[in-house]
């Protein structure tokens, strides 16, 4: 049972006073319910979304606190939810009418009756999400816990109201939810409702994509995202949303040889670059850098076991699954490519760092070479301390080499010496072929390091390349 409980020190915002007055006015029973309550006795700080929940009409309420406040904000109404939102400059309440639901088979909308207070604890997510604050003068900040939140907050325990096949089943985005808390929070998700969600996984078809891939992108943006990963994967959830991290999984082996097993080591590598980096995109590409791994694998006696061009084959598997998770096919995306296609580059150089190998990676990584090499650091796993050793010293010879290289020849953001326009002029020609090659010939020279990137440098070069070429100065 819930213990006798008041946080009205949680109710300090001036807002709360207000929907007090309204809804006393209205002579409504009012309760501020969900996150905020949640996360303000977890400490996670003050929440600025705020959901109330009133026995009675939510817009009604709403429209009274409109009415109260001094400049008199415009809320949006959502009839079809029964739900309105006021907004301020530094919080966003939502207000709805206590509610009882039903759902059918086939949907996550629900049919919906007017209820109480009790009600709608019940059909919400977790006990932990269903903890209530009054909001009535003579109770104000009184806990409403029927479920003993308050104790599933204390063990870091995550618990449906109802029994979870109902709560599950009821909105199977919730399976999601159970999994993005347990990894945001560090709690435990009970066992029958663990239970209940692999026996419920199918249920995520209904879900829209849009919705999945918030809850993954809040499990990325976790501190040990690996922790969701591998509860998507006990439940069996992954394989509707990302099979192409269940086929990284397992260990091969033939005539002896082995290779890692590329799930777990992508879940090392995630966590790994969350040490380093809140960048959702990086860490994204953190989960996708192994994906081309899978359909290249291939076995010979005299190697072992390969994934030849692995990086290029889950590049082009990136775009798929973006589009198929109707996640963003823009220069977020292209960037994840990006990072997958070189995400080799750097170890393959680490053993052998010349200049121009160098110039090479930062002229191909382009802006994103520090991205690139936290990748690359992030993916050292190894448990041999020697090796690990190693592979960080050399990684930090690259990046010295990178910063020496940098200061000489200015290869990032590479804009050519000589432009198009100068190389016809010079040699009196039209635009054709021969600009190109020069072009190119330039650009290598200065990679290669032939010549410095410099204009005076470059200009002899290409009176030299259209010489070879049968060009002659414009007198
Ligand atoms: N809720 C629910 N089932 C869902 C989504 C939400 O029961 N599928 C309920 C929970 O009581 C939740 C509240 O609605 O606390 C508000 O939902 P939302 O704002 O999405 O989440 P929060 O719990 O506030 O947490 P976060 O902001 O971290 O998503």
């Amino acid at each position: 049972m819930s213990e006798a409980k008041n946080y009205k020190e949680a109710l300090q915002h001036p807002i709360f006073n207000t929907i007090s007055k309204a809804s006393a006015q209205l002579n409504l029973k009012s309760y501020v319910i969900g996150g905020f309550v949640r996360d303000y006795i977890l400490q996670r700080g003050t929440a600025k979304d705020i959901d109330v929940v009133t026995i009675g009409s939510g817009i009604e309420l709403a429209q009274e606190v409109a009415k109260l406040l001094p400049n008199h904000p415009k809320i949006q109404v959502f009839k079809t939810y029964g739900t309105a939102m006021l907004k301020t400059s530094d919080i966003e309440v939502e207000f709805v009418g206590a509610r009882k639901e039903s759902y059918s088979e086939d949907s996550r909308n629900p049919v919906v009756e007017n209820g109480t207070l009790e009600d709608d604890q019940n059909r919400r997510d977790f006990t932990i999400n269903a903890l209530a604050l009054s909001i009535a003068k003579e109770s104000y900040g009184d806990l409403l816990d029927p479920f003993d939140g308050i104790n599933d907050l204390r063990s870091k325990i995550i618990r449906t109201p109802l029994g979870p096949d109902i709560t599950y089943s009821d909105d199977p985005l919730r399976m999601m939810r159970a999994i993005r808390f347990a990894t945001q929070l560090g709690f435990k998700i009970e066992n029958e409702s663990l239970k209940a969600i692999t026996r419920n996984k199918e249920r995520i078809k209904i879900i829209s994509k849009e919705r999945i891939v918030d809850e993954l992108n809040k499990i990325l943006s976790s501190d040990q995202p690996s922790i969701g990963f591998k509860l998507l994967e006990k439940t069996g959830l992954l394989n509707f949303i990302l099979p192409e991290l269940i086929a990284l999984k397992g260990i091969d082996e033939i005539e002896g040889q082995r290779h890692k097993d590329n799930f777990y080591h992508t879940l090392e590598v995630v966590d790994n670059i969350s040490e380093n980096t809140d960048d959702l995109w990086l860490r994204w590409a953190a989960l996708l850098h192994d994906i081309g791994k899978a359909p290249t694998k291939k076995f010979s006696k005299k190697v072992g076991w390969t994934f030849h061009g692995h990086e290029f084959v889950g590049s082009k598997m990136v775009y798929k699954l973006f589009k198929r998770l109707k996640m963003p096919l823009n220069e977020k995306m292209k960037f994840v490519q990006k990072m997958v296609l070189m995400s080799s580059r750097p170890i393959v150089i680490a053993s052998d760092v010349t200049d121009s190998a160098v110039r090479r990676l930062v002229f191909d990584a382009g802006d994103y070479i520090d991205e690139l090499m936290t990748l690359c650091e992030a993916d050292i796993t190894t448990k041999n301390p020697k090796k690990f050793k190693k592979y960080h010293h050399n990684f930090k010879v690259v990046r010295q080499k990178m910063i020496e290289v940098e200061e000489r020849d200015h290869i990032r953001n590479f804009q050519p010496p000589i432009t198009g326009e100068e190389i016809m002029k010079t040699f009196n020609i039209k635009p054709s072929r021969e600009i190109g090659i020069i072009k190119e010939a330039i650009k290598e020279a200065i990679l290669e390091g032939e010549i410095p990137n410099e204009y005076e440098a470059a200009y002899q070069f290409m009176i030299r390349k259209g010489n070879e070429l049968g060009l002659v100065v414009r007198s």
